[in-house]
């Protein structure tokens, strides 16, 4: 191609040209201009040595990273502790002490997730800059409602967690021994209720903080989607680890995707303990899930540990192990999960343009390229 003829002057004009833009249209400028403009956005190496791909897979997660901890300071400023480590917010005391049902030290665990999900971006961004890579913003999509109920700070948010349709079949994937979606199995969902329409997953308002089975199935959701944003990193990060070049890039991998799931687990525990109940409200029915129709090794709530089951191929031994983390296509797959939660309901095209992009050139990616 052209570019590599004069790779190192085509190289450094460009960057410069980029670093004039940034300086120039300011942070938010990043998401839009950089990804959107029709340049080839990377050399195949940049500068410092981080590979096109690579730079492009961690660009993806500190997208991706960011839209967490946008979500998680939603739940912190309502439902958590909100000190100088996650600022911002002053707590709902209702929908907390709905939470706490769930666990007594609920807002405590909803505070170290928030603040692991800020660690994980700005470690990305950092890390990114430090190898003369462009960091990722997405400020510029801070634009949907906050929480109108007494605790959330009223600023502009990059998800929605008002209107969620939490798909927890993952409560399933785990516990099946026979079946894995890398071999294109389904699993049903734990809740099928959560999957049959809208809900909030914090209070859209004081109104919402009663009566108790009201603000309880809005705790119960948050619990159920907890679990589902973190069973995701827990597949993501291994699923992409396998298309890196770089040992240290495969080792940032393998050393924040663990922590995903480390947070997964905990949710999964969390949310087994969600009362059975029906919401008076709009009749979301969270069951009994020790129970028929459910109960069983599919479904008892004790049975937080992976069952062991198939992988790679039939002919092998069942196999206790994270699912999936089929590489192809992993980093588009997470991003229409996400999508499909209704996190991302009222952003612009653009918004999804920027972050199709970002999926894509991730899902480029090639071990050694
Ligand atoms: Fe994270
Ligand atoms: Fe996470």
């Amino acid at each position: 191609m052209e570019h590599n003829v004069q790779q190192s002057k085509s190289t450094t004009s460009r960057r410069s040209f980029l670093r004039k833009g940034l300086a120039v249209g300011g942070a938010g400028a990043i998401g839009a201009g950089l990804f959107a403009n029709g340049l080839p956005a990377f050399a195949e190496v940049e500068s410092g040595g981080l590979t096109k791909g690579d730079a492009a897979i961690l660009r993806f997660l500190s997208a991706l990273e960011i839209l967490e901890t946008d979500l998680w300071q939603q739940y912190n400023e309502l439902g958590g502790i909100q000190d100088s480590e996650v600022p911002g917010g002053t707590g709902s005391a209702a929908y907390t002490k709905a939470l706490k049902v769930l666990d007594g030290d609920m807002d405590q665990y909803i505070h170290d997730n928030t603040e692991d999900e800020f660690t994980h971006f700005t470690f990305i961004n950092a890390y990114l800059m430090s190898k003369g890579a462009d960091p990722v913003n997405l400020d510029k999509f801070r634009t949907l409602p906050s929480s109108k109920a007494t605790g959330a700070q009223d600023i502009g948010r990059l998800t929605n967690l008002m209107q969620l349709t939490v798909d927890t079949s993952y409560w399933t994937k785990y516990r099946s021994r026979t079946k894995n979606p890398d071999f294109g199995d389904t699993f049903p969902p734990a809740v099928p209720g959560l999957l049959k329409g809208q809900f909030p997953a914090i209070p859209r308002d004081n109104n919402d903080l009663s009566p108790a089975d009201h603000i309880q199935a809005i705790a119960n959701t948050a619990g159920f989607h907890f679990a589902f944003i973190e069973q995701g990193g827990t597949s993501l990060y291994p699923s992409l680890a396998q298309r890196v070049t770089h040992p240290e890039v495969l080792r940032i991998l393998l050393s924040i995707g663990p922590t995903e799931t480390q947070h997964f687990q905990t949710w999964q525990d969390k949310a087994g303990n969600a009362p059975a109940l029906t919401d008076p409200t709009n009749g979301l029915v969270f069951p009994d899930l020790n129970s028929p129709p459910f109960g069983g090794e599919d479904f008892q709530t004790n049975l937080i540990m992976p069952e062991p089951t198939i992988f790679l191929s039939r002919k092998f031994p069942p196999v206790s192990i994270i699912r999936p983390t089929e590489t192809k296509g992993a980093a588009m797959g997470a991003l229409k999960a996400l999508t499909d939660d209704g996190l991302f309901i009222g952003q612009p095209q653009e918004f999804f343009d920027v972050l199709h992009k970002l999926a894509k050139q991730a899902d480029a990616a090639r071990h050694g390229g």
